[in-house]
């Protein structure tokens, strides 16, 4: 078969994103007064399958509420961004609620894009076997940053998506930056449909960011486990104990490893000491009100066009538009 000039249905666009020097990011973070380490390391394939396991958990409402927010009000939407567009979604791992869009919006491409190749493309293929008349076109990129969109989408009004209150582990300031380099993404009248969880009862958080089955516990530690296979440490998760607080001062939960006994451990040939007691942060997750959050998308360009929300007000998602 010939396919002419048409352009293939599917097409992998790889930005070389830089990827990040783990170890001297690790390090940094372990060598401040107040050590942390970054929450994208959480993600190696254990983190994440333990995190696809909280997702599912009773206690962790926020991927729950937001598909049922998504599956009652998915065609509101598409009636107000129409049919036809691309589809952005900024990050790929999460088909259940890319489906709802791309079944309501009927988008004429979809554009996932994410920094990991294999996660991209094996979503990416999944979502194209799916659906016969989409467009696929995976972009290998650090989303959190404007990046380029793949030529044959050039022309298409453009809808980007970014579910899960992810937005979340950003501090308000470089959500408020990264809001800004959306609206470069999407362009003027551009449409963002944002997933974001609300401020509320502190004990419901508490119970979502300590389960009972403890799976976020394992989850918080695996980071560890990873530093010491990515980096070569040494790090003895048994010696610290899960704790997640929430910050009502600054609207977040905020997670920690807390380490049990004094101890050494070795990162990259450098010794780190922990004292009996001392905090390790591996996450804060930001939780916003309704007025709040519009008024941070507002001064970094967007209108909010709707306010989507369960009868509990657990979760929101934004229904926003470039100016
Ligand atoms: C993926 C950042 C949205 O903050 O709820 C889940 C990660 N951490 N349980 C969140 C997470 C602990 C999650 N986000």
């Amino acid at each position: 078969m010939h396919n002419g000039e048409a352009t293939p249905r599917y097409q992998f666009f790889d930005l070389k994103p830089a990827l990040p020097d783990m170890a001297a990011e690790v390090l940094h973070g372990l060598t401040k007064p107040a050590k942390s380490i970054p929450p994208k390391y959480f993600y190696d394939a254990e983190g994440s399958r333990l995190f696809d396991v909280i997702t599912g958990l009773p206690d962790y409402y926020l991927t729950r509420t937001e598909t049922s927010i998504l599956r009652e009000n998915a065609g509101s939407i598409a009636d107000r961004v129409g049919q036809g567009a691309c589809l952005v979604e900024y990050g790929s791992g999460s088909s259940t609620k890319s489906r709802l869009v791309i079944e309501a919006c009927q988008p004429a491409a979809y554009v996932p894009v994410d920094i990991s190749r294999n996660h991209l493309e094996q979503s990416a293929k999944t979502i194209l076997g799916g659906y016969p008349e989409l467009a696929v076109y995976p972009t290998c990129a650090d989303y959190t940053a404007p990046f380029e969109l793949p030529p044959p989408v050039a022309a298409l009004p453009r809808l980007a998506f970014f579910p899960g209150s992810s937005i979340g582990n950003f501090e308000p300031s470089a959500a408020g930056d990264f809001l800004r380099g959306v609206t470069q993404v999407v362009g003027p009248a551009g449409w963002l449909v944002l997933g974001v969880d609300t401020k509320k009862d502190p004990e419901v958080l508490d119970r979502a960011y300590t389960d009972a089955g403890g799976v976020t516990e394992r989850f918080n530690k695996n980071l560890l486990r990873n530093v010491n296979s990515a980096v070569g440490a040494d790090f003895d998760p048994s010696g610290f104990r899960h704790l997640a607080v929430y910050n009502d001062q600054a609207g977040r939960i905020e997670m920690y490893l807390v380490s049990d006994r004094d101890q050494r451990v070795h990162v990259a040939g450098t010794e780190i000491r922990f004292a009996k007691g001392e905090r390790l942060h591996t996450e804060n997750s930001y939780k916003y009100g309704p007025d709040e959050f519009i008024g941070l998308a507002d001064e970094s360009g967007f209108d909010c066009i709707d306010i989507l929300s369960d009868d509990r007000a657990y979760f929101m998602v934004l229904l926003l538009r470039a100016r």
